[in-house]
């Protein structure tokens, strides 16, 4: 039907006879000729029509926003005045010959070149035409691009690409399953995977020795812009290799992708462990393009008459900490402050205090805050050192549990980062290295911080004998603050999966009902294994500079978790619940 793409014609087309096929972007009509900016996946490309071809000129006069136009007609130059320097084919312009209209359109229910207007609900709503948008076109093709190159450089590298199920049992990740009835199996439920991590570890066993999969995985938990209740990894396991080398191929990865698709050199990636990015950035996943810190003040403060203060410096889980915004005094008003105060109560902090520190010289009367009263002189002096804060500085403080502390502090830290726009570099990657294996809940009880299957660092007797001591062999990829990807070296011993159950408190019954055939392959002769899953959507959102995740899946679903284009989830009818053998008990409310 066609010869070529509209936004592919340049001059060195001048002169020749092309057929279009496209989507009309623009129509306007200039004293009796009509110009049409005629628009396909490459791009645009404008085409006049004067009354010269009468028959096609009635037709072109026809057209309307979004009509489907097949064209013939012969490229030409622009003159010298009418060429567009902001447009990939605006040196040239199409003299039409012929129109033919494939279909009409009505009125799209909002501009498909000016988006930001529109609420994302009416995007997602009409998504079909929201992906017509060259943003969308090209997040979308770079999304393609970037999944080829995966795919190059893994099958490079040896890795096979192997297909696990989607209707399967829960697989622990900490997130809440969807679950999908069974017709066949009365009561029963299979789970959608929250990753392929426990087929790929079988794999393992079976001697594929490197797999790869470009995975669906689901995960029915709260949704933030860089998390979908669908999302794709890119998911790998290899066996006989230990973190090194499984670091050094991920890394190696995504070094080639930023060299190969952005023309960035990345260089080689930082190590820290999860207890500094804790300590400097209140953060498990760092943002180091930022340079402010988080800094410990804990021992200055237990002497201090100033109870919330005083503490957390008293509590063992208590942590007191402090960021300096040099020359802060200036950069940020009263109202900031509070905004700020409130921002971290969304991460639990019961307040903000703050000094402003007008005059470093005088400890007496050159520190503005409402807390300045509580402390003594020495302690002022010891902070201000510790800090090393300067007059025009503005110093924040965080007291409370040490995850409260941590976290709230290390969310203000980025939110001062992005509003003071204190970036020092594009990109910063990094890899933190030696968390804990598991971290204690409220109720004393122990979550794997990764998941169960993750190796520790000891023997399963120090294991037991400690279990919040114990580091676990997993290492995270971050990039801007962003996790990128997760993996660890996994548990290839019966008894050493068996001790962390143990500690999970997941005992010998449910062990077996729930893990039983990952013990069983795990008598037959595991291999050392182990391997890392990317977030391939996040990665696609972070190489495009996209701000939602969403803005880099063709359909996605809302904060909601629903499909408003589809109105997925939606109900099914009763012949469909009696065959699953299922009765819906609803709130009033929806029943009616
Ligand atoms: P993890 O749970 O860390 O590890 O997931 C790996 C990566 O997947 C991405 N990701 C998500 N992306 C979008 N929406 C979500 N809801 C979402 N959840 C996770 C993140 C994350 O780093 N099986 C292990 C990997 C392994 O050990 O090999 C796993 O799934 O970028
Ligand atoms: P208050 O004595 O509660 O009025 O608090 C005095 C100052 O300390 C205010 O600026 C509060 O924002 C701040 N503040 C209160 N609780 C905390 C906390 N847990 N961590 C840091 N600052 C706090």
């Amino acid at each position: 039907m066609r010869s070529d793409y509209c936004g592919a014609l340049r001059s060195a087309d001048i002169g020749r006879e092309v057929t279009l096929c496209g989507w009309v972007d623009r129509r306007r009509d200039h004293g009796g000729v009509i110009f049409i900016d005629l628009r396909d996946r490459d791009g645009i490309v404008q085409v006049v029509f004067d009354p010269d071809a009468a028959e096609h000129f009635e037709q072109a006069d026809r057209v309307r926003g979004e009509y489907v136009l097949q064209l013939k007609g012969r490229v030409r130059a622009r003159s010298e005045a009418t060429v567009n320097p902001n447009m990939a084919t605006g040196e040239v312009e199409v003299y039409g010959i012929e129109l033919e209209i494939l279909n009409i359109a009505e009125t799209p229910p909002f501009q498909l070149d000016e988006h930001t207007a529109v609420g994302e609900d009416v995007r997602l709503k009409y998504r079909y035409l929201d992906l017509r948008r060259n943003e969308m076109q090209r997040n979308l093709r770079f999304r393609s691009k970037l999944t080829t190159a995966i795919r190059n450089y893994l099958d490079d590298m040896g890795f096979l690409d192997i297909e696990t199920p989607i209707l399967t049992r829960a697989t622990p990740e900490g997130a809440r399953d969807y679950l999908v009835p069974s017709r066949t199996h009365d009561g029963k439920f299979f789970a959608l995977p929250q990753s392929p991590q426990l087929f790929k570890q079988l794999l393992m066993v079976s001697g594929f020795d490197r797999y790869y999969q470009i995975a669906k995985c689901f995960r029915d938990e709260d949704l933030r812009a860089d998390r979908q209740p669908e999302f794709t990894q890119i998911d790998i396991e290899t066996s006989f290799l230990g973190e090194e080398e499984i670091m050094s191929i991920t890394e190696g990865m995504v070094r080639g992708l930023f060299q190969q698709l952005m023309d960035v050199d990345l260089g080689e990636f930082p190590r820290m462990s999860y207890e500094e990015a804790m300590l400097r950035y209140g953060s498990d996943k760092p943002d180091l393009r930022i340079p402010l810190e988080l800094v410990e003040i804990k021992d200055l403060m237990t002497e201090v008459d100033f109870k919330v203060f005083s503490g957390p410096a008293n509590d063992p889980k208590g942590r007191v900490a402090a960021i300096k915004v040099a020359g802060g005094n200036d950069k940020l008003t009263r109202k900031q402050i509070d905004d700020y105060t409130k921002f971290v109560g969304i991460y639990g902090a019961k307040g903000l205090a703050y000094i402003k520190v007008n005059d470093s010289t005088d400890l007496e009367n050159g520190l503005q805050s409402p807390i300045v009263k509580f402390l003594p002189i020495e302690v002022r002096a010891a902070i201000l050192e510790r800090l090393q804060a300067q007059s025009g500085d503005l110093i924040f403080f965080g007291a409370d549990s040490y995850k409260v502390v941590s976290e709230s502090l290390g969310a203000l830290r980025c939110k001062l980062g992005e509003d003071l726009n204190l970036y020092t570099s594009e990109w910063a990657p990094l890899w933190v290295v030696a968390f804990p294996m598991f971290e204690e809940n409220d109720d004393g009880s122990l979550t794997a911080l990764h998941h169960p299957f993750t190796a520790p660092s000891c023997s399963p007797e120090e294991l037991a004998q400690n279990p919040l001591g114990a580091l676990s062999r997993a290492y995270d990829m971050v990039l801007n603050g962003t996790e990128l990807g997760g993996g660890s070296v996994r548990i290839h011993d019966q008894e050493m999966q068996q001790a962390v159950f143990r500690i999970l408190g997941i005992e010998a019954e449910e062990q077996r009902e729930k893990f039983g055939f990952l013990l069983d392959a795990l008598k037959y002769g595991a291999p050392p294994h182990g391997g890392l899953a990317f977030g391939l959507d996040r990665l696609v959102m972070l190489m495009t500079g996209s701000d939602s995740i969403r803005d880099v899946i063709a359909f996605p679903k809302t904060q909601s978790a629903a499909c408003v284009m589809t109105d997925a989830p939606g109900t099914v009818d009763s012949r469909q619940l009696r065959e699953l053998n299922i009765r819906l008990r609803l709130k009033e409310e929806q029943v009616g």
